[in-house]
């Protein structure tokens, strides 16, 4: 029987923890206060904060959105930002990708004050990753740490394992990459230049797939034998679906386990973003 590796069970146990630390925070008058910057309004990416602020409201937590002109300046944006840095009330800022093309030749990732940077981008939040450490006090990157907490969860053993990340985005694949090291399991990172990726994948007890490419992963990349868990990362539309990268209905039941489209990864990564929330707000109380 193939296990699917759901996210509500564990997204429900930390909603109750969240909930708890957040009334805490709420007591000792720090609110967590959530600020998304949007610049324009791609379609996707207002889906995406929809969801960060049912879970932060789920949990008691403050939410703003701010949402800029596609037309913005870098000046007025590199000002807006610094706004956001320098307010007290505000413990945590996101800012959505992508940007504007205006806007792209920023360094992003870098702009946000470290301490309030929830999306765990920031240098001197990834440098962690680089150290070795895996310490859930630190902001890391939220798809990378929801991963490792749908494995945990589902008591999936990494030490010693064959992880095989596909996809090296500075989102995902290098730092679930470093942190499957950290964590002591054998990782090869591929990307589109791989050139033996079945033979890989065919040696893998962890695959995990984060390219945004429907129906890439199919029978012919599982060895059942081994008795594989499939980490599905992947958000794309197929016929007007939301699928993932796998050909989930053929490859379901060579697995040992696999995490669905929707509703694995997605909702993990949403709640690993308020944890690094409440955690930005602990930090600073
Ligand atoms: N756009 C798509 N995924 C993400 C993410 O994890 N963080 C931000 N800031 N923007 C995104």
């Amino acid at each position: 029987m193939t296990t699917l590796l759901k996210a509500q069970p564990l997204v429900d146990q930390k909603i109750a923890d969240l909930t708890k630390r957040c009334q805490t925070l709420i007591q000792n008058g720090r609110t967590p206060f959530m600020k998304v910057v949007l610049v324009g309004n791609n379609p996707a990416s207002l889906t995406y904060i929809k969801n960060k602020k049912r879970i932060c409201e789920m949990v008691g937590a403050k939410f703003e959105l701010d949402q800029l002109d596609d037309k913005i300046t870098k000046d007025e944006f590199l000002k807006h930002i610094e706004k956001l840095n320098n307010d007290p009330a505000v413990t945590g800022i996101i800012i959505q990708l992508p940007v504007s093309p205006e806007l792209k030749t920023l360094r992003i990732t870098n702009l946000v004050n470290p301490e309030k940077d929830i999306d765990g981008f920031h240098s001197k939040n990834t440098q962690w990753l680089y150290e070795g450490s895996y310490q859930t006090n630190h902001l890391l990157p939220c798809t990378p740490k929801g991963i490792i907490g749908l494995l945990d969860f589902y008591q999936i053993p990494l030490k010693g394992k064959h992880a095989v990340v596909i996809g090296r985005s500075l989102i995902v694949g290098k730092p679930i990459s470093m942190l499957l090291s950290n964590r002591d399991a054998t990782v090869t990172l591929a990307h589109s230049k791989t050139e033996n990726l079945v033979e890989l994948t065919k040696s893998a007890d962890i695959i995990i797939s984060a390219v945004g490419r429907a129906e890439l992963i199919t029978v012919s990349h599982i060895n059942p034998q081994r008795k594989t868990v499939i980490i599905d990362v992947g958000m794309n539309t197929l016929d007007g679906k939301l699928v993932g990268d796998v050909k989930f209905d053929e490859v379901s039941p060579l697995v040992a386990a696999i995490s669905p489209v929707p509703g694995g990864v997605g909702p993990m990564t949403v709640i690993s973003l308020v944890e690094n929330l409440i955690l930005a707000t602990e930090k600073k109380s």
